[in-house]
């Protein structure tokens, strides 16, 4: 008897999208990644040129003196006057070295990671940058790593998970110690519900000691980002945390590798169904993030050998 030909998986025939995104994946990763140094070099600078996150990404007290009229990204009609006391919780000077750094790892929140083991590969990165305080430990270390240089909080997430910070806080600053000695990025100034909140989680990591430093988004860094991927087309209310901090990590590393980025709900090559997060199911607001066009700029920037955007499972 003939022996049984096995076939090839499947997409589900619910997930209707998603065929066009896994096709357009499977041309794209068919070929070996390789960086491409023009092309990266050319992307570089012409962020560099625009945004200049090296200096302006964070608010410093270089960059940001007393009396500066900060501009709310996220509500043009909204400014703060930075006076003495706001200017006290600045970092002195730029907190990234002037140099860039060799590997850096971006890992975005997608529950591609859930099974990938690809937590050592994660950690072998000179600087491994977290968005929106995901959980590493119980199990995820294995599969999202534990190193952290670089973790944004959402506002958000302090209002819901630590009571806005208004009540005990001990909680928070525990919750925190699975980031080590990191950076915690709070965009303090996009919106006005978020200062207030932000100020207390910084003051509330000093008087605990933490090991962990509060630093501020520069609302300025974030609108001229915001301007720079509209001009390369991509159309958005708001820039995700992922493509943000991508967009730094590729003015502050020379190999920007990313993790955890597929916002679709079915596996690229094994098309199991995903969760939306590696550790909940909680959905995007797509009201105002458009993170599968995001996404595909993210594909043409690994195709173009910029980047490199890992969505298989790791050794
Ligand atoms: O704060 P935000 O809602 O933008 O992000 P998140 O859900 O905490 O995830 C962090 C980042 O991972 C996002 O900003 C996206 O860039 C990326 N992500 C993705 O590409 N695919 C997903 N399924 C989930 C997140």
């Amino acid at each position: 008897s003939q022996p049984q030909q096995k076939r090839a998986p499947q997409p589900p025939a619910s997930c209707k999208d998603c065929r066009e995104n896994i096709n357009k994946v499977l041309e794209v990763y068919a070929k070996a990644w390789k960086k491409q140094e023009e092309s990266y070099l050319k992307f570089r600078s012409q962020l560099r040129s625009k945004c200049h996150g090296f200096e302006k990404a964070t608010i410093t007290q270089q960059n940001t003196p007393v009396g500066t009229k900060l501009v709310y990204d996220g509500e043009k009609k909204r400014t703060l006057q930075v006076n003495q006391e706001i200017f006290s919780t600045f970092f002195k000077e730029l907190p990234f070295p002037n140099k860039t750094w060799h590997t850096c790892a971006v890992v975005g929140n997608g529950g591609i990671l859930g099974n990938s083991s690809c937590g050592k590969e994660i950690d072998s990165a000179d600087f491994v940058i977290r968005c929106n305080l995901p959980p590493l430990s119980n199990g995820y270390e294995t599969h999202v790593g534990s190193k952290t240089d670089l973790v944004t909080a959402n506002p958000s997430i302090l209002m819901e998970k630590f009571g806005a910070l208004m009540g005990r806080r001990r909680k928070f600053v525990e919750s925190l110690r699975s980031y080590g000695h990191s950076l915690l990025l709070l965009p303090a100034f996009s919106f006005g519900r978020n200062t207030p909140v932000s100020l207390r989680a910084l003051y509330t990591l000093e008087d605990f000691e933490s090991p962990i430093r509060s630093i501020f988004f520069n609302p300025g860094y974030l609108q001229s980002l915001a301007l720079f991927w509209r001009s390369q087309g991509l159309k958005t209310v708001r820039l995700s945390t992922g493509i943000i901090m991508t967009s730094l990590a590729l003015e502050l590393c020379d190999n920007v590798q990313l993790y955890g980025f597929w916002p679709f709900d079915v596996h690229p090559h094994s098309f199991q169904t995903l969760t939306n997060h590696y550790y909940d199911d909680r959905k995007t607001k797509t009201k105002f993030h458009a993170m599968p066009e995001e996404f595909n700029h993210l594909l043409m920037l690994h195709s173009q050998g910029v980047l490199k955007l890992h969505l298989g499972d790791c050794k």
